[in-house]
């Protein structure tokens, strides 16, 4: 059985015009910027089917037809319980796994179909990854952390080092450029990884529960730089998340159940 599912949206965290103060959710300033005016659609899937096959007889349908829109500099959570498809689905629309069938459209282009080579380049210029565990390289310092993304997408070591240094000076940490990651706080450590995933300027960054290993304080904090981030830049920011805070501090909210999106537009999926 094949059920069409569509796009859960919840209401948006429209906002008083108050900036963040580090100590909690940054307040959305609509319209501040021109990127959510009119915006077009950045991330598409259609009918994205994932089945991890184990055996002939035992295998595990991740994702059924899930389908969804996301529009060009929105900030976006994905919510839905323990194993309902969540990691699988941001993996498949970041190009960082293939889906079993169904279409995957990166701003404007289809993805899903593109050869090895193709994605990876892909990957390197216009996506960014923020990981739970923020997956630094440890003998690396910080700024050799970010400059090793930007040496990935073909910069030369020195335009590396200085596009590095901006995109540490965007989180707030070109203090802690020579510190190493067992060096820094977990909320810095993330920082450092969303330095990172900001690098190489992609349209799009992922997080797979980017805030799931902090506590409230500094997961506010990593909150908000991304919605700064996503103010002042226009970056699309995609995030998996069981925080209910850190959903309601987005534009959109989708919800996955038994792999699927569930409905938006007033409905749930049967
Ligand atoms: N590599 C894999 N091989 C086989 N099954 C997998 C694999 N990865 C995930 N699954 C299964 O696919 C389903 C969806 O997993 P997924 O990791 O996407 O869930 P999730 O919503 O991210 O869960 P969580 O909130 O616990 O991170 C689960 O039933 C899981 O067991
Ligand atoms: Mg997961």
């Amino acid at each position: 059985m094949t059920t069409q599912t569509t796009l859960q949206e919840t209401p948006r965290h429209e906002s008083s015009a108050a900036e963040g103060n580090g100590h909690g959710y940054a307040q959305r300033v609509r319209g501040a910027r021109g990127p959510k005016i009119g915006a077009s659609t950045i991330i598409r899937s259609q009918d994205v089917n994932k089945r991890y096959v184990m055996s002939e007889d035992n295998y595990v349908d991740a994702l059924c037809d899930a389908t969804l829109e996301i529009e060009e500099g929105q900030t976006v959570a994905i919510m839905g319980p323990s194993g309902s498809g969540k990691s699988t689905l941001l993996h498949v629309l970041s190009c960082l796994d293939s889906a079993t069938s169904g279409e995957v459209y990166l701003d404007g282009r289809r993805v899903d179909n593109l050869s090895r080579r193709e994605l990876a380049r892909l990957r390197r210029s216009e996506i960014g990854f923020i990981f739970q565990t923020f997956n630094l390289v440890s003998s690396l310092s910080a700024i050799e952390n970010v400059m090793l993304a930007a040496e990935y997408a073909g910069k030369k070591r020195r335009d590396a080092r200085e596009a590095a240094r901006r995109a540490l000076a965007q989180v707030g940490l070109s203090e802690r450029e020579d510190h190493r990651p067992t060096e820094l706080s977990g909320g810095q450590q993330q920082r450092v990884a969303i330095a990172r995933a900001l690098v190489n300027e992609p349209k799009v960054i992922f997080g797979d529960e980017p805030t799931g290993n902090l506590d409230s304080a500094s997961s506010a904090e990593v909150v908000e730089m991304m919605l700064r981030i996503n103010r002042e830049t226009g970056t699309t920011f995609v995030l998996v998340t069981h925080d209910p805070g850190v959903a309601g501090s987005c534009d959109r909210v989708f919800h996955m159940l038994d792999g699927r999106v569930t409905n938006g537009n007033g409905r749930e999926a049967a």
